[in-house]
């Protein structure tokens, strides 16, 4: 080894403790910023897998914490000590082979197998959830959106998936198109969405609320824009909630509503997208049936609102550019009338 002495490191003869500086404003500006995301993270969680999945994200950071500063202890002595004696009587001193065997083998060997028991002791306490699941939701991947079916109540939705506060869910995923993930990170860990085949696991969440959720599996251009949102609400709220998505929707009583159906069904929208009870059964967008239902629009890209709404049907490409959806051209009257009936599909 060759001479580790402070004034050769440090580039323009800076005092050595300018790298610790800068790692320190490095993690500072890091810990800054990630108060700036509004986003929920996995260390709020709100169900029982979130809980554990939390707890190890705790304890693992709590692990290489201590590791980070023992190892950087370890260094800061070795830069600040001089040397007292040549290397070659260094190596023959008497008990550094065990000090090698113990700080390079033996402790490490030690942290890695705990890591791995305490991540497995977590896998298998997420594998089954405490109770049997309540129902199943079947949620479609599809570019850049989610389709959410309720196959026990003939429900079909989109981008907002619903369950009862308290009690575990079983999810079944599948894709359409290419792999995509299922994420809600208050509530579970990630899972993948891929073609061809089914997989499942659960949710469950423990305080009512509504809870982000995103694709986590890069999948395309609009990937950052394929979100969803999760309401935990009572059961009999949920109850209500099937009962009503289950509905097909009403004929249009208001003329300028009745214009817009037709806008609706003349304009091309009906090839793509699905209104139980009239003649649109279109499957590649969206089921519409209780659009005026949802939080959200365009896979919760922006908030549902005449505005938003009326700026994603002339110009979809602006607000999600790449989107499967085409721009139309219809008229502000046009426009105006299909607004109008689409605001009474809850
Ligand atoms: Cu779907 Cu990323």
């Amino acid at each position: 080894m060759g001479n580790w002495g402070t004034a050769q490191i440090q580039p323009g003869n800076r005092h050595p403790l300018y790298a610790f500086v800068h790692l320190a404003r490095l993690l500072l500006a890091l810990l800054l910023l990630a108060g700036c995301r509004a986003a929920p993270a996995i260390v709020t969680p709100q169900g029982p897998a979130g809980e554990a999945i939390s707890n190890l994200w705790w304890t693992l950071l709590a692990m290489g914490g201590a590791v980070y500063v023992v190892v950087m202890g370890f260094m800061l002595v070795a830069l600040f000590r001089r040397r007292q004696e040549p290397d070659e009587q260094r190596a023959l001193r008497p008990g550094l082979a065990r000090v090698i065997w113990l700080g390079g083998l033996v402790v490490p060997a030690v942290i890695l197998f705990a890591v791995d028991g305490l991540t497995v002791g977590v896998l298998r306490a997420l594998a089954d959830p405490s109770a049997a699941p309540v129902m199943t939701i079947r949620v479609v991947g599809r570019q850049w959106w989610w389709e959410v079916h309720y196959p026990e109540y003939q429900v079909v939705t989109a981008n907002e998936v619903h369950l009862p506060v308290g009690q575990p869910v079983e999810i079944e995923l599948v894709s359409d198109d290419v792999i995509h993930s299922f994420w809600v990170p208050e509530l579970h860990g990630k899972l993948d969405l891929n073609p061809g085949m089914t997989n499942r696991f659960w949710l469950q969440a423990d305080v009512a609320g509504e809870y982000w959720g995103e694709c986590a599996e890069f999948c395309g251009v609009q990937h950052a824009k394929m979100q969803f949102i999760v309401v935990a609400e009572p059961a009999e709220q949920l109850a209500a909630w099937l009962d009503q998505q289950r509905q097909p929707a009403p004929a249009p009583t208001e003329p300028v509503a009745q214009r817009g159906l037709e806008v609706f069904l003349e304009s091309g929208c009906m090839n793509c997208h699905t209104i139980a009870g009239t003649a649109a059964t279109g499957r590649l967008g969206p089921d519409l049936t209780h659009l005026a239902s949802r939080r959200m629009l365009a896979a919760a890209s922006v908030a549902n609102n005449r505005g938003n709404l009326g700026g994603w049907i002339m110009d979809p490409q602006h607000i999600k550019p790449g989107n499967f959806m085409p721009p139309t051209d219809l008229t502000g009257t046009e426009l105006q009338a299909l607004l109008e009936y689409l605001s009474t599909l809850e």
